[in-house]
């Protein structure tokens, strides 16, 4: 396709701090290409701004290429905007010349706003911390992890889980905020390997406790989530949670 320039409207959510109370600012922007991606959009405003002599907008970016979660943004209204993957990886093609796009931060308590549209993750650091990994001493005795035969279909569904990059839009796009697809797919990628069986139990325990504490909310499954994740992690993933959750309370009552 080829490249054109447009010309855009931008409203944008701006909020000095945490405390601060925000409002949506709007800017006009010109010659926009639409081979630019959102974020090079989002660089050329605030060049704009800079040369305006005024703040520029506070987003959250890091490898720009759909790898490490960090570009959260609700765009008109969706989670990393109307294509399929992340936000950095969201083209300028997607818009028409004229287009008033809306660009707010993801909306959750757990996830309070730093600043603009940058808000604070790190509920789901907190998260993993709580039991998404593996800690088993090898004492120097390690064995060939081939050796240990895991079934393909399991394989590719761990694989599939492990693809979660940890952005938030699950929790951004559910009406309750929940992050059961987020901690279905990390519980979910050891449950369905040998090596994460031994500290399954306590992983799960572990794990939703801390995110209930971190005040996100339950699921209805109304499967927002799943067509909101930029990786295609699937609901199933909840369910395989839920699953281990209560396979390991119950052993624990014994
Ligand atoms: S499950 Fe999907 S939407 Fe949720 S954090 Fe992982 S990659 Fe992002
Ligand atoms: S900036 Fe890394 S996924 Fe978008």
């Amino acid at each position: 396709m080829a490249s054109k320039m447009i010309n855009i409207t931008l409203k944008i959510w701006r909020q000095k701090n945490k405390d601060a109370k925000g409002q949506m600012e709007s800017y006009s922007l010109n010659n926009v290409s639409t081979d630019s991606s959102f974020l090079e959009m989002l660089d050329q405003l605030n060049d704009q701004l800079i040369n305006e002599r005024k703040e520029p907008v506070a987003f959250d970016h890091d490898c720009r290429e759909g790898i490490c979660g960090m570009c959260s943004l609700h765009i008109n209204g969706r989670p990393h905007g109307p294509d399929t993957g992340t936000t950095c990886q969201l083209h300028m093609r997607m818009f028409k010349d004229g287009d008033t796009i809306y660009v707010e931060p993801w909306r959750s308590a757990a996830f309070p706003i730093v600043k603009d549209l940058v808000v604070d993750r790190s509920a789901f650091d907190r998260i993993q911390q709580a039991g998404g990994f593996i800690s088993i001493n090898t004492s120097g005795r390690t064995i060939d992890a081939n050796t240990i035969p895991v079934p393909k279909a399991n394989a590719d569904k761990a694989f599939e889980a492990a693809a979660c990059i940890g952005c938030g839009a699950c929790v951004a796009a559910c009406k309750n905020s929940s992050a059961m697809l987020f901690v279905g797919a990390k519980i979910s990628q050891y449950a369905l390997l040998p090596q994460g069986k031994v500290e399954a139990k306590q992983r799960a325990l572990n794990m939703v406790r801390q995110m209930d504490q971190e005040g996100f909310g339950n699921c209805t499954n109304t499967g927002a989530c799943e067509v909101e994740c930029p990786k295609g992690i699937s609901i199933d993933n909840i369910a395989r949670m839920n699953r281990e959750f209560m396979k390991a309370s119950l052993s624990n009552e014994k």
